[in-house]
C-alpha cells in the first residue's frame, strides 16, 4: 500500500469513527418545494432557491432563448473567445443594478472568493475574516501569503482591536448558516478611510434591499469589493465580483481563476440578465418571503432552539450532533426535506437543522413543518 491509500483510507475510517461521514442522495426536484427521493416525495427545506427562480419557467425560457442565440458552452476563458455580447450584457445589467463601475464574472461563488484573496493579498498584508465566513473565503486566507486573523463572529468592537491601516476586511453579508446578518454599516464606519471592506454577499443579494440590492444597500454602506453568486436567489449559478475600474483592469490581468477559466456559457450569462431584472421587478417573491417568515416565527418562537432571522435561513439548534441527525430523520419519516448540519461545517455543540424558505413555498408548508418539528423535538 502507498502513502496515499493509506492516507485516504485513513481519513475516511476517522470521519466514519467520529459520525460524520457525508453522503450524496440523488434527489428530483430538489429545485422546487417538492422533492423526489427514491419513491417517497419531501417538502423541501434545504434549498438556497430562496426566490424560486430555480424551476422558473420564463427563466428557464430565457435561457432556452439563449442556447437559440449564442449556442452551448463559451468555447473559451474570457480572454480568449469566451466572453460574448451576453457576458457585457450581464456585466453592464450588474453595474447599473448594484451601482459598481465593473462586473468581473466567475464561474462560481467559490472561486470568486478564492480569486479575490489570492490576486490582492501580499505577505506583508493582514486579513481580518469574520470567524464564521464562508469555507471558500477562509481557506483562501489560510493559503494566501498574508496573515490572517479571524474576528469574533459580527463583534466590531474586536474587529477593530485588530484593524491597521491597509488591511482587508472580509464578512459575509447574511451568514450561511446562521441566517444572521452583518452589522455592515458599523464595520463600514469602522474601516472607512483605513481598510478595504469586501462583503460576500451570497445569501443577501436578491433577498434584501430595496429592489434585492442585497445586504449593503439595506445597510446604507457601499463597500470597495461585492462578490454577488448566482447560485442562491438568481436560481442559476456562478458569481461576480462588483468593483471600482481600476480593480475590475486588476482583476482582469490577475485573477487566475477568471483568466485562466472557461467563462460561463453565454447562454447562461443571457439567462443570468434576466434573472436579474426578475430581481429586480418581482417584489412578490421578496413579499412571500416575509409572509411565510413571520408564519414560521409565530408557530415556533420561544421553543427551545429556535432562533429569530429576518433572512430565509433559520437556523433551529439542536446541540449535539446525533440528535440533529436522528430529529432530521424523523422528520424525513414526516414527508419533510430538512438538512441537518454538525461539525466541521458549525462549531462542536451546535448541530443544527438549517432549514431554508422559500417563495415556492405556500403557508400551509411552514404549518406541516411546524407542526412536524415540534413532535420531532420530543423524539
Ligand atoms: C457565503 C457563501 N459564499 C460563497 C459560496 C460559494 O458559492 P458557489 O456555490 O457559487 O460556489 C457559498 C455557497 O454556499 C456561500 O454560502
Amino acid at each position: 500500500m502507498l502513502a496515499f491509500d493509506l492516507r485516504v483510507n485513513n481519513a475516511l475510517a476517522a470521519r466514519e469513527q467520529q459520525g460524520l461521514t457525508r453522503h450524496i442522495r440523488t434527489v428530483s426536484g430538489g429545485n422546487t418545494h417538492t422533492l423526489h427521493h427514491g419513491h417517497d416525495a419531501f417538502i423541501n427545506f434545504s434549498s438556497n432557491d430562496y426566490l424560486g427562480l430555480a424551476s422558473d419557467k420564463s427563466l428557464a425560457n430565457a435561457w432556452q432563448t439563449g442556447i437559440d442565440n449564442y449556442g452551448n458552452g463559451s468555447g473559451a476563458s474570457p480572454l480568449v473567445t469566451g466572453f460574448s455580447g451576453a457576458h457585457q450584457q450581464l456585466e453592464e445589467t450588474l453595474c447599473e443594478w448594484l451601482g459598481f463601475e465593473r462586473a468581473i464574472l466567475f464561474s462560481s461563488g467559490f472561486s470568486a472568493n478564492q480569486a479575490l484573496l489570492f490576486s490582492l493579498l501580499n505577505k506583508e498584508d493582514l486579513l481580518l475574516q469574520d470567524k464564521l465566513n464562508h469555507a471558500s473565503l477562509m481557506e483562501a486566507g489560510m493559503l494566501s501569503p498574508a496573515t490572517m486573523k479571524r474576528f469574533k463572529h459580527n463583534n466590531v468592537e474586536h474587529l477593530n482591536s485588530l484593524l491597521t491601516k491597509d488591511a482587508l476586511v472580509v464578512t459575509e453579508g447574511v451568514f450561511s448558516m446562521d441566517g444572521d446578518r452583518a452589522p455592515l454599516a458599523n464595520i463600514h464606519q469602522t474601516t472607512h478611510g483605513k481598510a478595504w471592506l469586501a462583503v460576500d454577499d451570497a445569501h443577501g443579494i436578491g433577498v434584501l434591499g430595496n429592489q434585492g440590492r442585497g445586504s449593503c444597500e439595506a445597510a446604507n454602506i457601499k463597500p470597495e469589493l461585492l462578490v454577488v453568486t448566482f447560485g442562491k436567489a438568481f436560481g442559476l449559478s456562478g458569481a461576480a465580483i462588483m468593483c471600482s475600474e481600476s480593480v475590475g483592469d486588476y482583476l482582469t490581468q490577475f485573477a487566475r481563476h477568471h483568466v485562466y477559466s472557461t467563462a460561463i456559457p453565454p447562454s447562461q450569462a443571457f439567462a443570468l440578465t434576466h434573472a436579474a431584472k426578475m430581481i429586480q421587478t418581482e417584489q412578490w417573491r421578496r413579499d412571500k418571503l416575509h409572509e411565510l417568515n413571520e408564519r414560521y416565527h409565530q408557530h415556533l418562537a420561544g421553543i427551545e432552539g429556535y432562533v429569530e432571522t429576518t433572512t430565509p435561513i433559520k437556523p433551529f439548534i439542536i446541540g449535539e450532533d446525533q440528535q440533529a441527525l436522528d430529529v432530521a430523520e424523523n422528520l424525513k419519516r414526516s414527508g419533510l426535506w430538512v438538512t441537518a448540519i454538525r461539525p466541521p461545517t458549525v462549531p462542536k455543540g451546535t448541530a443544527r437543522l438549517r432549514i431554508t424558505l422559500t417563495a415556492n413555498h405556500e403557508l400551509r408548508h411552514i404549518d406541516t413543518l411546524s407542526e412536524h418539528l415540534k413532535v420531532a423535538l420530543k423524539g
